[in-house]
């Protein structure tokens, strides 16, 4: 709009989409370093972008974090046939930043149902293969590999670790590799390479290739290296965004 214009906003949009490669970008004003309120509008760039998207039969996949998160108050009541999933287990995130969470809340603003995906943290890598086999956990598993859109957060290596009580070795796996980024339990260096993954079930990386809509959110300037590190070398088709990551991105 003409407030955007004026803001040069949609200047700052197509500098991005042409040094990231991703056809749509949208760059909400502020920061969300210094302001939570900016996590709401870069929601409120969600909401607008799905309004125009969503079509009955959507299988929607939203991971965890606090930016996906402050997506559900921002969408308008509405009552779509949907389904929403959480993208993996809980990877020791708070509750309210859960992708159960988030995905609960989402589907009933939608109108739409929801999956949940029961898995603890933690689990063994032989506790997590028999607990696949569950019919119920094979159920959603199959709607995460159903997805077609997936809304994920971008989050900076070492605060993801920090903020998921990572164990001494990884975190010293992140460092030896100089992790940048993480996004949907996977670390990646500048160059997008994957450096650890994190043991949980759900989508994989080699999912997002099925995916017709990937939509990235994650603002901030402390998180323009993860975002450019993301979103150079994985398929995402939007980004919502706010000025604060994208200034310094465009630096
Ligand atoms: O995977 C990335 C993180 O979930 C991002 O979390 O939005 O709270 O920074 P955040």
């Amino acid at each position: 709009g003409y407030l955007k214009e004026l803001l040069g906003l949609t200047s700052i949009e197509n500098q991005l989409k042409e040094k990231l490669k991703i056809d749509k970008v949208i760059v909400v004003p502020g920061d969300s370093d210094e302001s939570p309120l900016v996590k709401d509008e870069i929601g409120k760039g969600v909401a607008k972008v799905l309004a125009k998207l969503i079509k009955d039969q959507d299988v929607l996949a939203v991971t965890g974090g606090s930016t996906v998160a402050a997506i559900p108050d921002q969408i308008p009541k509405m009552s779509r046939d949907i389904t929403v999933v959480p993208s993996r287990g809980a990877l020791g995130e708070r509750v309210e930043m859960q992708s159960n969470t988030i995905a609960a809340a989402l589907a009933n603003k939608m109108g739409g149902k929801y999956k949940m995906l029961h898995a603890p943290d933690n689990l063994s890598k032989a506790a997590l293969t028999s607990i696949i086999e569950d019919p119920k956990i094979a159920s959603v598993l199959k709607a995460i590999k159903d997805a077609n859109i997936l809304i994920h957060g971008i989050g900076d290596a070492g605060v993801m670790a920090q903020r998921r009580s990572t164990s001494p070795d990884v975190l010293e796996k992140l460092n030896e590799n100089e992790a940048v980024a993480e996004a949907f339990g996977y670390y990646f260096d500048s160059q997008g390479n994957t450096v650890h993954q994190e043991e949980i079930i759900g989508l994989k990386l080699k999912d997002l290739q099925e995916i017709s809509t990937i939509i990235a959110v994650a603002g901030g300037r402390t998180k323009a290296k993860a975002i450019e590190a993301v979103a150079l070398n994985h398929r995402q088709h939007i980004l919502v965004t706010d000025e604060g990551a994208a200034m310094e991105i465009l630096k």
